[in-house]
């Protein structure tokens, strides 16, 4: 079996499912449901005996050695974090306490687990770590894209943390021989994703009636990839990629924000037209410009395309679609994750 770390989150929970989808080797879930973490994710797996769910904290040693004692996995991969931006402005200490201090406990455990290996099963092992490409900084305009060689120059609490577990991953590799497989990946959009990101939060808040708040001037870029496609990348790195390398994952689909925004109100016009017959683009309402905002992500994905022969299976055209027709269909999930602490946290970001 593998062991996943975060799979009730957004991308893991994608992960989870689409892998079960693909393959019949059970899956060890290992989610200390944070409020970004939802079993409700994982419902279509109530009875699969291939999936087993664990609630706990990759910062706890002793269950992370239970664990990986008891299940023998051939692999884990590592989704668990925190990952939105915003609240890592509003207070950095989780994200310290995850993705730095947590990843390290983690990798303890897996360091201890691996020593104890032998023979194929040493040889076979696989620690994939999954990272963002928030690690490299900002570009500006006419900048090539971040390759697997470019500096790290993290610039939010939330892409510093990132980079120093990315860091930790490389160091247990270099150091303890460590059998590791880093991904630094685009922006994901797609099916259960949290409605206090981008592209499911103007989804949301149009059909709601509210403003749909854009940052600064709009013209910020970010590098879109389907989760679908992140999913497929992760699962072919797992299969086939080089211990201590590191594979930049994205679609080529770089896009201003105001350009995404555009496209969803488009979107839900056709799909679910406003009583009364304006377009959503009349909600679009600029405001306070995030602190310390990267202007420009972009990813070169030539290596894992060569190397590994991966490809994403959706445009941005098809996947906004799908996403938007998913959230369409999913009333009952976006109401249900919009609980006391989503409302919360609304209110605290978007109070001016
Ligand atoms: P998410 O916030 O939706 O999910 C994170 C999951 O991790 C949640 O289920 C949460 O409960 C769990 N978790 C948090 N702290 C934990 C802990 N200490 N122990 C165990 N579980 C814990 O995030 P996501 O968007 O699904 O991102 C998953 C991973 O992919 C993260 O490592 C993120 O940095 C990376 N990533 C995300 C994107 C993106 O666009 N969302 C892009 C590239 C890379
Ligand atoms: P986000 O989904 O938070 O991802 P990240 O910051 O990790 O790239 O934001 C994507 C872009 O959208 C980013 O440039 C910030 C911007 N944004 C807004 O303009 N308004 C919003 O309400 C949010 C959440 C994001």
């Amino acid at each position: 079996m593998i062991l996943v770390t975060g799979g009730a989150g957004f991308i893991g929970a994608n992960f989870v499912l689409d892998w079960l989808a693909a393959h019949d080797e059970p899956v060890l879930n290992l989610d200390k449901l944070t409020y970004a973490g939802n079993l409700e994710n994982l419902a279509s797996l109530a009875n699969d005996k291939r999936h087993v769910f664990v609630q706990g904290d990759i910062g706890d040693r002793a269950l992370m050695d239970a664990l990986l004692t008891k299940h023998q996995p051939r692999a884990v991969v590592n989704f668990a974090a925190e990952s939105h931006v915003d609240r890592s402005i509003h207070g950095p200490e989780d994200f310290i306490q995850t993705n730095i201090v947590g990843t390290f406990h983690l990798l303890e455990a897996v360091r201890g687990y691996f020593g104890k290996l032998e023979g194929a099963a040493k040889t076979n092992f696989r620690f994939l770590h999954v990272s963002t490409d928030e690690v490299y900084g900002s570009l500006a305009p006419n900048e090539p894209c971040f390759t697997e060689k470019h500096q790290y120059e993290p610039n939010s609490p939330y892409s510093a943390s990132k980079a120093a577990s990315d860091h930790l991953v490389r160091a247990y590799h270099h150091t303890y021989g460590l059998p590791v497989l880093t991904t630094n990946c685009s922006n994901n959009y797609g099916p259960y994703h949290f409605p206090e990101k981008l592209i499911p939060l103007m989804i949301v808040n149009a059909l709601a009636g509210k403003n749909l708040p854009i940052y600064g001037d709009g013209q910020q870029i970010r590098d879109w990839l389907y989760v679908k496609d992140h999913a497929s990348a992760i699962r072919r790195v797992l299969e086939a990629g080089k211990p201590g390398e590191t594979y930049n994952v994205g679609g080529w689909n770089e896009k201003p924000n105001v350009e995404i925004v555009n496209t969803i109100c488009k979107l839900l016009n056709e799909l679910q037209p406003r009583a009364d017959g304006k377009s959503y683009a009349e909600q679009i309402t600029y405001v306070t410009d995030r602190a310390g905002h990267d202007r420009r992500y972009a990813i070169d994905a030539s290596k894992i395309e060569k190397e590994l022969g991966w490809k994403p299976a959706e445009t941005f055209e098809s996947g906004i679609q799908k996403t938007v027709a998913w959230y369409l269909s999913h009333a009952d999930w976006v109401a249900n994750v919009q609980n006391g602490s989503y409302r919360e946290w609304v209110n605290k970001q978007y109070a001016n």
